[in-house]
């Protein structure tokens, strides 16, 4: 029996920590399909979201997305190799949200995306997973904070990776996203209609989690 968890929510509220703890506490694994997103803008390069739709479509066949391993150990390889640290950076996630506009591109993805989920187990985070990619997913979360906690978040866990940039970049970056996802006209960042929604703002991860973790035991893993 394959468990679809689905986890969308804004930049830098968290969804890949949590994604990652609750995959490890459910023994399945986590798909963070912006770390898709982002490693077809790296792969692609900058100013790629401007090129003409039938240039874009024989280079995204040349893409293949594979998942490996479950909990933290999930691994998401692109033609057989990880992805690169560079995808992390708010630069590439900009160029990601770019991209992320073009229906060819999210046509693309989604097809990965439901075929990854129609074998395995998952976790999947992202920003259209419970509206567009898993509709009919048993469980569903949006987590959302203020933009001040989120760039917050997201400037502390950049440190943490060796990756500093300055608060006020990133908040200019995360508020230029934010925009961009939830206006594009194709799947754009919204709460599915029977998603729980998680005010992060004043919670730590651990909270989050519990939070989650209590709806889904409430409500049963596995379909009856
Ligand atoms: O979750 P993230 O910050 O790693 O995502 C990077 C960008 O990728 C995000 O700003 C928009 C795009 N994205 C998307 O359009 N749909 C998804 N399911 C995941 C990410």
């Amino acid at each position: 029996m394959i468990t679809i968890v689905t986890l969308d929510g804004p930049a830098g509220v968290g969804k890949t920590t949590i994604a990652r703890q609750l995959a490890d506490r459910l023994g399945i694994a986590y798909l963070d399909t912006g770390a898709m997103f982002r490693s077809v803008a790296l792969y692609f390069g900058e100013g790629s979201w401007e090129k003409p739709v039938d240039q874009l479509v024989p280079e995204l066949n040349r893409l293949d997305f594979d998942l490996e391993g479950e909990g933290r150990h999930s691994e998401l390889l692109l033609n057989g190799y990880p992805l690169s640290p560079d995808i992390r950076s708010e630069e590439v996630g900009l160029w990601a949200s770019h991209l992320g506009r073009i229906p060819v591109v999210r046509d693309f993805l989604r097809r990965n995306q439901q075929a990854i989920g129609r074998i395995i187990s998952l976790v999947a985070e992202g920003r259209d997973m419970g509206s567009v990619v898993f509709p009919t997913a048993r469980h569903k979360f949006f987590m959302d904070a203020s933009i001040d906690v989120r760039a917050k978040r997201r400037h502390a866990q950049l440190k943490a990776m060796g990756m500093e940039e300055g608060l006020e970049r990133i908040h200019a970056q995360i508020r230029i996203r934010d925009d961009q996802d939830r206006n594009r006209v194709v799947a754009p960042l919204k709460p599915a209609q029977d998603a729980v929604i998680i005010d992060t703002s004043a919670l730590d991860a651990d909270r989050v989690l519990e939070k989650i973790v209590e709806h889904i035991r409430q409500k049963g893993l596995l379909d009856d």
